[in-house]
């Protein structure tokens, strides 16, 4: 059983670090990258406020195709340079997108999503695939998150390899 906490009023940069410290705890000697996938999607599920879906998309071979994900059933497969998830595989860099309506080719697997941020996972020089974090919200995603969500991403990589 893993158990954390981390108190609802704890500001973004400080939970991120929670977020990755317990999640660096679940996935330290496990080599399957799926199952370290799914425990980070609920970690990240459980303890952000204000999110409607939290989850991977893997690269497999020249797409990314729906990995493991809390909240509602999602598109499976999204070609690079296609929607937020396809832009930030495609430029390999993190997309913050205040207002989903507004992003020219945005993928509305879920209707209630308003906001996105979604943040590659490189490995090696290697594209693993994205971090993908939907709300409800208009901007709810800051650069706190960004930032936050890309040092976890750093920190798990490894763990997701396999
Ligand atoms: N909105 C995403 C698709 C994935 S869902 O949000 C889970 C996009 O435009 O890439």
């Amino acid at each position: 059983m893993f158990a954390f906490d981390i108190p609802a009023d704890t500001p973004a940069a400080e939970r991120w670090e929670e977020i990755g410290r317990a999640a660096k705890a679940m996935v330290d000697g496990e080599p399957d990258g799926i199952a370290n996938m799914a425990n980070v999607a609920a970690v990240l599920w459980q303890f952000l406020p204000d999110v409607n879906w939290t989850g991977f998309y893997r690269m497999v071979g020249d797409e990314l195709v729906l990995g493991p994900f809390q909240g509602k059933a999602a598109c499976i497969r999204i070609p690079l340079g296609q929607g937020v998830c396809g832009a930030a595989a495609a430029t390999r860099a993190t997309q913050l997108v205040e207002d989903v309506h507004a992003f020219e080719g945005h993928i509305a697997c879920d209707a209630d999503s308003r906001s996105e941020l979604v943040v590659p996972i490189l490995h090696d020089g290697q594209l693993l695939g994205v971090i993908d974090l939907d709300s409800p919200t208009p901007a709810r995603f800051t650069a706190d998150d960004a930032a936050g969500c890309e040092k976890l991403a750093a920190l798990i990589a490894p763990a997701l390899a396999g």
